[in-house]
């Protein structure tokens, strides 16, 4: 089986994207990250391409006077990687939908906090926490999901939880989630390089063993 080619997209600062690297090079993840698209020039994550010696490229909407040009320039950096797959780290951009249309259910993303709960426009970085906090739940997490043309929405594909503890602050929250994070998504995406996902009415299925 041919190793799945992922192009990351990420605009902060790249921890995600490192742990979806470092799997591959240690083959827990059968897959190259053969792109790093950063979604802003000031990307701690473009830094890191560089030590990962992954290849990285800074495209964003303001860079193009029309959206066109825009789309043009993803599609084609994503060609020239021949990248096969989408995997979004922090993007803090929607995915326009033409990339939706040209990866089909080959695009995902990565939420700090137990889809539907705690995601949509607006809730990134701490807030997710703090809304979590400030709710009371007793347990938080981090979901991996196929992404449609919605913020933090689409299918589930893998989630897993942590436990909130008192004396929690935002910030010891989002550390515990952020190792599971760093585990979770090189796993989920290890079910696609395999093979093992299908959706059928917006359900990931899964086959094979049961993990
Ligand atoms: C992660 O918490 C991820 O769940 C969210 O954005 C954050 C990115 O962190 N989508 P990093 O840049 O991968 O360190």
């Amino acid at each position: 089986m041919k190793k799945l080619r992922i192009a990351v997209f990420a605009s902060g600062r790249g921890s995600n994207f490192g742990a979806l690297a470092r799997a591959a090079e240690e083959n827990r993840l059968h897959a190259e990250i053969c792109l790093l698209i950063a979604g802003s020039p000031d990307a701690g994550a473009i830094s890191l391409a560089d030590d990962l010696a992954v290849p990285s490229r800074v495209i964003f909407r303001r860079q193009f006077t029309n959206r066109q040009d825009y789309i043009r320039a993803l599609i084609t950096v994503l060609k020239e990687h021949d990248a096969r797959f989408i995997a979004l780290a922090g993007y803090m951009k929607k995915v326009p939908p033409e990339l939706l249309k040209a990866f089909p259910q080959a695009v995902t993303n990565i939420h700090p906090a137990l889809l539907p709960s705690f995601g949509g426009k607006g809730m990134y970085g701490s807030r997710v926490h703090q809304a979590v906090l400030d709710y009371g739940a007793k347990v938080s997490g981090a979901t991996v999901h196929l992404v449609d043309a919605h913020y933090d929405h689409g299918p589930v594909v893998a989630q897993r939880c942590v436990p909130v503890k008192s004396g929690d602050t935002a910030a010891s929250l989002a550390e515990r989630i952020l190792n599971v994070e760093h585990q979770l998504y090189p796993e989920a995406l290890e079910l696609f390089a395999r093979g093992r996902i299908s959706v059928r009415k917006n359900i990931v299925e899964i086959s094979g063993p049961e993990r």
